[in-house]
């Protein structure tokens, strides 16, 4: 059975198994620190292999914390219900994660010098990753055909709003905000290596050369999809049906070609070139 209960915010539905009202207000109003570093990030867009990222790096590799301590512990989801009791109980330095669009943190993170990472992966296989994990999450609204969920994707009527606005938003406070750093899924995937460097050198934790290949290793597909801890096996079949797909699905670049017809990329394009007009990004798996 589906859990569909929904939360909206200024028009953007979310799911209401994780969201109320007062978690969103939370979120919205949150007073962040200079010391804490934000994982940004539309659904479906490398946000938890960034968190692994982020964790290996701070922890220069050691694997302990992300074998023992589930990502949403270690870097909650700002917006999500649990998180206050989280956050308000973890001192010094925080990793927290938000699938929020910027429009909704603009206030809260005026003059913040926290750190902000900003991962963004092409949307055609963020679109296939999302309808793969709307089949398996009960917590969000079944997505009948994969035409059907296009068009609301596009549209901007799936759980956390349209990606369009979402990268539009984030993507406009490059050079803006005072610290600032934006990635994509596609450079993660081609050079993990050069990513992880830079992302270490954007965290001030650079990373000697045996505690770079402890991350690397940490951090590839195939241990992450093996680490209980990351792969949401834990989370029970009512919330997540494991009979009907894997969190850690493909992760693959490109892929949307085996999903899209010859007339859903022509559709695709047309939005994205009318959305994106003034907003040039290309992906590299395009
Ligand atoms: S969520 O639900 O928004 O938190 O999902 P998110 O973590 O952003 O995205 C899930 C997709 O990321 C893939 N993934 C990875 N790809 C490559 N390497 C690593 N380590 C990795 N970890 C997660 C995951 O498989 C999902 O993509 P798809 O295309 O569905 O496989």
């Amino acid at each position: 059975a589906r859990l569909d209960v929904r939360e909206t915010l200024h028009n953007i539905s979310f799911p209401g198994h994780l969201h109320t009202q007062d978690s969103l207000n939370y979120a919205i109003n949150f007073p962040f620190r200079d010391t804490d570093t934000l994982i940004a990030t539309y659904p479906k867009s490398g946000t938890t292999w960034m968190q692994g990222i982020v964790t290996a790096i701070e922890n220069r590799g050691d694997p302990h914390l992300s074998k023992t301590v589930p990502n949403w512990t270690r870097a909650p989801w700002l917006e999500q219900y649990y998180s206050p009791g989280v956050l308000e109980a973890s001192h010094g330095h925080r990793i927290i994660t938000t699938h929020l669009p910027y429009q909704l943190l603009a206030n809260a993170l005026q003059d913040s010098k926290a750190k902000i990472i900003y991962v963004i992966r092409n949307p055609r296989d963020v679109v296939v990753s999302y309808y793969y994990f709307h089949k398996m999450a009960n917590f969000l609204p079944d997505p009948n055909s994969f035409d059907e969920f296009l068009d609301e994707f596009l549209e901007g009527k799936v759980s956390y709003g349209s990606w369009f606005d979402h990268v539009k938003g984030w993507t406009s406070q490059a050079g803006v905000l005072a610290n600032f750093f934006c990635i994509s899924y596609e450079e993660m995937w081609l050079d993990l290596q050069g990513c992880m460097k830079r992302i270490s050198s954007f965290l001030e934790c650079p990373l000697v050369d045996e505690e770079l290949a402890r991350s690397l290793k940490q951090c590839s597909f195939s241990s992450m999809r093996d680490n209980p801890m990351v792969n949401y096996t834990q989370v029970p079949n009512e919330i997540m049906d494991h009979s009907k797909g894997h969190f850690m699905r493909k992760g693959k670049i490109g892929d949307w070609r085996n999903t899209f017809t010859e007339v859903q990329i022509d559709h695709f394009d047309n939005v994205y070139s009318s959305q994106m007009q003034n907003c040039p990004i290309t992906f590299l798996s395009e």
